[in-house]
């Protein structure tokens, strides 16, 4: 049995001894950042300057909610804005791998200068097991490298700080309820954000669309939780396709995107099953998305369990 008291007890101590002096934490929104981030302020207090870098591959509206999240737990937060350097770095990029290594090494590179601004020797990361042993700890081959673990670079100023490697999210989750942290319950959303989500080469447009897509799905399948309709899968989200095909808008041909919706049920994220949602709510999801995005005109339903497929298209 995981023991959530002792696990926070000594996790703050043994940060209070390894953190000499001052540290960044990256922070997403998510329920892994959080936490840590929780546990890093009871730790060190102001030595922690939690930051949240809006990378352009966010959802909607995500920088506000994440401050809000922060305001909540009396935590200050700095937001910066980086959607131009994530994305240009990202221009002509279309291997999936390469992207994960572009996002984690943005990523670190904005932290760094924001950690030497503030005298930082450390990077705090809220990185689970599920990170790491997909990412190829030795015995394992590599799935793919989570951004967070695989996609840092060699020549890192900073140090490394990893207070939740051992744990799976079931456990993040019951030491955010412990602590008292009310977004435990939302999806996971992986750190490359929507690049990995936006197949092949990443754009500012494409990126617009599936945010648009991306809250349609979310706000669709939360409705029809909340009206008991289903229980909340683990993962709900579309993901748009490089390609185009034939349709019609009014009487006219149109030529557009397609998005897959990827429903998942799961546990640990480890292994799933793809969610026998109710055809009505995958017409209505299919109905919004292209009725309110017109440069979207199929909408497909992602029916493969992981193994074989991951949840992640990319
Ligand atoms: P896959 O796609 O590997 O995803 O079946 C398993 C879980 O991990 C999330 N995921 C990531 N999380 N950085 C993260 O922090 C990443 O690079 C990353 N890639 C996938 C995914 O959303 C799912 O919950």
């Amino acid at each position: 049995m995981f023991d959530v008291d002792k696990f926070v007890k000594e996790t703050v101590n043994k940060l209070r001894g390894e953190i000499d002096g001052k540290a960044v934490i990256a922070v997403s929104g998510g329920v892994d950042s959080t936490v840590c981030a929780v546990l890093a302020h009871m730790a060190i207090d102001k030595n922690l300057l939690p930051i949240f870098i809006d990378t352009g591959l966010m959802r909607k509206n995500e920088a506000e909610r994440v401050e809000g999240i922060f305001n909540n737990l009396n935590i200050k937060i700095k937001v910066i804005n980086r959607e131009d350097d994530f994305l240009s770095h990202l221009k002509g990029i279309k291997d999936p791998e390469e992207k994960r290594k572009i996002v984690g090494e943005r990523f670190i590179r904005n932290f760094e200068d924001e950690a030497r601004n503030f005298n930082a020797k450390y990077l705090i990361q809220g990185t689970i097991a599920p990170d790491w042993i997909e990412s190829g700890g030795g015995i394992r081959d590599r799935i793919k490298t989570h951004h967070n673990v695989g996609g840092l670079p060699e020549n890192m100023e900073l140090k490394v700080v990893e207070p939740l490697r051992d744990l799976y999210k079931d456990e993040v989750r019951e030491i955010a309820r412990y602590l008292g942290i009310k977004n435990w319950e939302r999806q996971p959303f992986p750190g490359p954000g929507l690049s990995i989500r936006v197949i092949g080469e990443v754009d500012r447009t494409k990126l617009d669309l599936l945010r648009e897509a991306t809250e349609i799905v979310e706000i669709e399948i939360e409705k029809a939780v909340e009206n008991g309709q289903i229980k909340k899968p683990w993962q709900y989200f579309p993901v748009l396709l490089p390609i185009k095909t034939t349709g019609v808008h009014g009487d006219k041909r149109a030529y557009g995107y397609t998005v897959a919706i990827r429903i998942i049920d799961s546990i640990d994220g480890m292994s799933g099953t793809y969610s026998k949602i109710p055809h009505e709510i995958l017409e209505k999801i299919s109905i919004s998305i292209t009725n309110r995005i017109p440069e979207i005109n199929r909408v497909v339903y992602d029916i493969t369990n992981k193994p074989p497929a991951t949840i992640e298209w990319e």
